[in-house]
């Protein structure tokens, strides 16, 4: 199967559960609600949800135990991208080709709408009965993950670092969730040690290919076409590696780690290839 469509298909099963998930609240305030669905129904690539249910899918053949995972993972990613353009964050303007929660609603109902999002994505994963799935997502998402990812990323604006701190920032602020998603998907289906560490290294080195694309693309992406800003890390002096190494290099090193993310499935054979595919198809995504 595509890459293309494997996204799709997981976004289908995705977005029908949320849907019914927030269908099943009631007592919400509307703006909150209103918000609330805004952001997290305006597009986006789904590919957390789809790594979380591929990777069910890889080791038992069945996704459908990691929907709730899935689905509050993208809950969680949706907050992050609210609170990341806040005007306090990035000050971005636009998200998933729409104005961004803060400018369609207020700013105080963006926070409130990532709030609303964070706390009811654990209402969600609770509902896969397992406590290790629950801490695996905290700790991923938290500080000393995504959260602590963010303060490393505001904090690095200005500053000329290294290789090494670069990387850092990357692996917390956008590897830590796309890993997890991964794992928690595989423990979902009860996938053996051996299983989840070749899914986790996958995991980290797509990761990295990820968030150094997304660099590439905020140099040399089309407004239109990535449903947000372009040059908005240029404007903010941030620690890209477009910055620090320049795009050919850039390209290389995301190139570098799809590489190793493919290696990293070996055990999996065949099956895998869906993920391997995936894997190039980011690298070389316009959006
Ligand atoms: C954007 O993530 C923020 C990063 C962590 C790079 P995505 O590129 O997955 O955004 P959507 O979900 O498709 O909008
Ligand atoms: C965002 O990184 C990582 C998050 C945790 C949201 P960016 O700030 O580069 O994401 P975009 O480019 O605004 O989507
Ligand atoms: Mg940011
Ligand atoms: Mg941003
Ligand atoms: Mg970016």
């Amino acid at each position: 199967m595509p890459p293309s469509e494997f996204l799709q298909s997981k976004a289908k099963k995705t977005e029908a559960a949320l849907a019914h998930y927030l269908d099943s609240w009631s007592g919400v305030p509307d703006t909150l609600l209103e918000a609330i669905r805004y952001s997290l129904f305006a597009g986006g690539k789904r590919l957390r949800p789809a790594l979380a249910l591929g990777a069910a899918e890889l080791v038992s053949g069945d996704d459908a135990p990691a929907l709730p995972v899935a689905c509050a993972i993208e809950m969680i990613h949706t907050y992050s991208l609210i609170h990341d353009d806040l005007p306090s964050m990035d000050d971005d303007d636009l998200r998933r080709g729409k104005p961004t929660c803060h400018k369609a609603f207020s700013e105080s109902a963006a926070i409130l709408a990532g709030d609303g999002l964070l706390t009811m994505a654990f209402d969600m994963v609770a509902e896969t009965g397992s406590t290790a799935i629950v801490q695996e997502i905290a700790r991923a998402a938290g500080v000393a993950g995504m959260v602590g990812g963010q303060q490393f990323d505001l904090e690095g604006e200005g500053q000329q670092l290294d290789m090494a701190h670069l990387q850092r920032i990357h692996r917390a602020k956008t590897g830590a969730l796309i890993r997890v998603s991964l794992r928690a998907g595989a423990m979902a289906v009860h996938a053996s040690d051996a299983q989840i560490d070749a899914l986790t290294a996958y995991g980290e080195h797509l990761g990295l290919a990820f968030q150094i694309t997304d660099d590439i693309l905020d140099v040399v992406g089309n407004e239109e076409v990535l449903g947000k800003p372009v040059g908005s890390d240029t404007s903010l002096e941030k620690s890209t590696y477009p910055a620090l190494v320049g795009l050919d290099e850039s390209r290389r090193l995301a190139k570098e780690a799809v590489d190793a993310a493919i290696d990293a499935l070996v055990a999996f054979g065949d099956e895998a290839d869906v993920f391997r595919e995936l894997a190039t198809f980011l690298t070389s995504r316009e959006a």
